[in-house]
């Protein structure tokens, strides 16, 4: 039997409940690369079917935290950037995403934006899951169209953003 939707909120949930340090992100991020992995999960939450931007399919009444799903056409490069006061994990389903990490060289300040350096790019391929951390400061781009699957630490619709620029 497949991996439903149902029971990896339900795993997720186990995991968060004991916290949301680097340990229960890390065993979050497996969960994400097992429901990656598994056809039928991929086939049911990102298969043909599947369309919109953003869809928050599982909002947990609890703990907060929510399971997206990405279709994204074309391509695209995104702009820095962390979540606020919310830790993410990213998941690739279908295409590429190439994944740049960057360090705060100034902070923000009021409304002056902090300054942002690059410091690692990697390409994420189908079945690859990464965390980051509250602050940790990203940027996807693609080349072409993808499909990702990305947990957050709440829902992050309204919340204010950092704004960041490039140093
Ligand atoms: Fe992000």
């Amino acid at each position: 039997m497949s991996y439903s939707l149902d029971a990896f909120a339900k795993d997720l949930k186990q995991v968060l409940a004991q916290g949301q340090g680097p340990a229960q992100l890390e065993e979050s991020r497996k969960l994400v690369e097992k429901a990656l992995k598994d056809p039928g999960f991929v086939d049911a939450n990102l298969g043909d079917d599947a369309e919109g931007e953003r869809n928050i399919v599982y909002e947990d009444p609890d703990l907060g935290f929510c399971i997206l799903t990405h279709v994204y056409e074309g391509a695209k490069t995104g702009h820095p950037h962390d979540h606020g006061p919310a830790w993410a994990i990213y998941g690739q389903a279908f295409g590429e995403t190439t994944m740049t990490e960057y360090d705060i060289v100034e902070p923000p300040q009021g409304d002056k934006p902090g300054k942002v350096k690059p410091r690692e790019s990697y390409t994420m391929v189908p079945g690859d899951a990464r965390v980051y951390q509250v602050g940790d400061v990203h940027c996807p781009a693609r080349d072409s169209a993808t499909r990702l699957i990305r947990i957050e630490g709440m829902n992050m619709n309204g919340v204010k953003r950092t704004p960041l620029v490039p140093a």
